[in-house]
């Protein structure tokens, strides 16, 4: 799964939304009140973001030496995409995205826990309510984001349905409907696309479910109506469109692992030190700086080691990639 680095095209009507959301965070910042929340039209409310540090504690929430980073331009978080289930190539996620419609739309969470349930979309969206997390994202193909996601954290969401003791780990699946999802319609992977977590990384802090970008609902082709966002690990682990999880005791097969089991671990942390077999890992291509986007070096966790070194402790990271 790699291809050149195009820039996309992009009608300047899509372009409004982000000068809007760029405004109101330099007034927020000019007025000296980070870190309060804040109502943004009715959809979700921003917390602890404009300071650039993370909700509770450490660094910035973009990551070690994000000081100097700037939110991505909605274009290209919008525009540039991977996922195959609406086209393999970057731009065809956009293009298709009418076809995913997402509504009605259910969660269903069982496995080895004591209140299996589902959930409507509607109702997970009130019960838990979106705060602002600015994450650098980094795709397993050396192209890196900074994005103002909205969401909440996964393990308020896994709280609620009590894992029991069995449960090691989470598998999350991706919706199955050839109608909605025209690119199921071809073998290209093998459906639905699955993913998954050891436990602690599940219950981590920094793991996200994340239901809109830049203040707004998010759009069809970042995984609406809800996605996982796990800033430490290359993007295939952020699995769009969830419709299922489960709680189980033994690792999950993640999609590609299964595909491609040399190329992708279960783990994927973001490593400059271990290469993928086709490519180096060490340097990224930061999308939206420039036709020639600008390199900067990979780090280690994406820049969150300080927040989840410790989760792998002892772990030998070039078996466990
Ligand atoms: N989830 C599903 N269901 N299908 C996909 O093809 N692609 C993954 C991940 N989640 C994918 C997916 C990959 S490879 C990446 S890099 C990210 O989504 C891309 O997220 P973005 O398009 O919002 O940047």
């Amino acid at each position: 799964m790699r291809r050149r680095y195009r820039p996309p095209f992009i009608p300047s009507s899509e372009i409004t939304d982000e000068k809007l959301w760029r405004d109101r965070r330099r007034i927020i910042r000019a007025a000296g009140i980070a870190g309060l929340g804040v109502a943004a039209g009715g959809l979700a409310t921003l917390a602890g973001a404009f300071s650039g540090r993370p909700p509770g504690k450490g660094k910035g929430n973009a990551g070690a030496g994000s000081e100097a980073l700037e939110p991505t331009p909605w274009k290209y978080i919008t525009h540039y995409n991977n996922f195959y289930e609406l086209g393999t190539s970057k731009s065809e996620p956009a293009e298709n995205a009418h076809y995913l419609k997402t509504r009605p739309w259910s969660l269903s969470v069982s496995g080895e826990c004591e209140k299996p349930g589902i959930l409507d979309i509607d109702e997970l969206l009130r019960l838990f309510p979106a705060e602002e997390r600015i994450y650098r994202f980094r795709c397993v193909e050396a192209w890196a984001m900074v994005v103002p996601w909205n969401g909440f954290p996964l393990s308020d969401l896994l709280k609620r349905f009590q894992p029991t003791s069995r449960a090691k780990y989470v598998e999350f699946r991706t919706l199955y409907d050839p109608e909605r999802m025209p690119g199921q319609k071809r073998r290209v992977l093998d459906w639905p696309y699955v993913e998954g977590l050891r436990m602690d990384e599940a219950m981590h802090p920094l793991t996200l479910v994340a239901t809109g970008l830049y203040g707004k609902e998010l759009p069809a082709q970042n995984g609406a109506p809800l996605r996982l966002v796990v800033p430490w690990k290359y993007g295939f682990k952020s699995i769009k469109s969830i419709v299922s999880i489960r709680f189980t005791e033994k690792q999950p097969r993640n999609t590609w692992n299964r595909m491609a089991p040399d190329e992708y671990g279960f783990y994927a942390n973001v490593n400059p030190d271990v290469p993928h077999p086709r490519w180096s890992q060490k340097r990224e291509r930061v999308l939206g700086t420039g036709i020639f986007a600008e390199k900067r070096p990979t780090l280690p966790f994406n820049g969150y080691a300080d927040e989840v070194a410790q989760l792998y402790a002892g772990m030998d990271l070039r078996k466990y990639f």
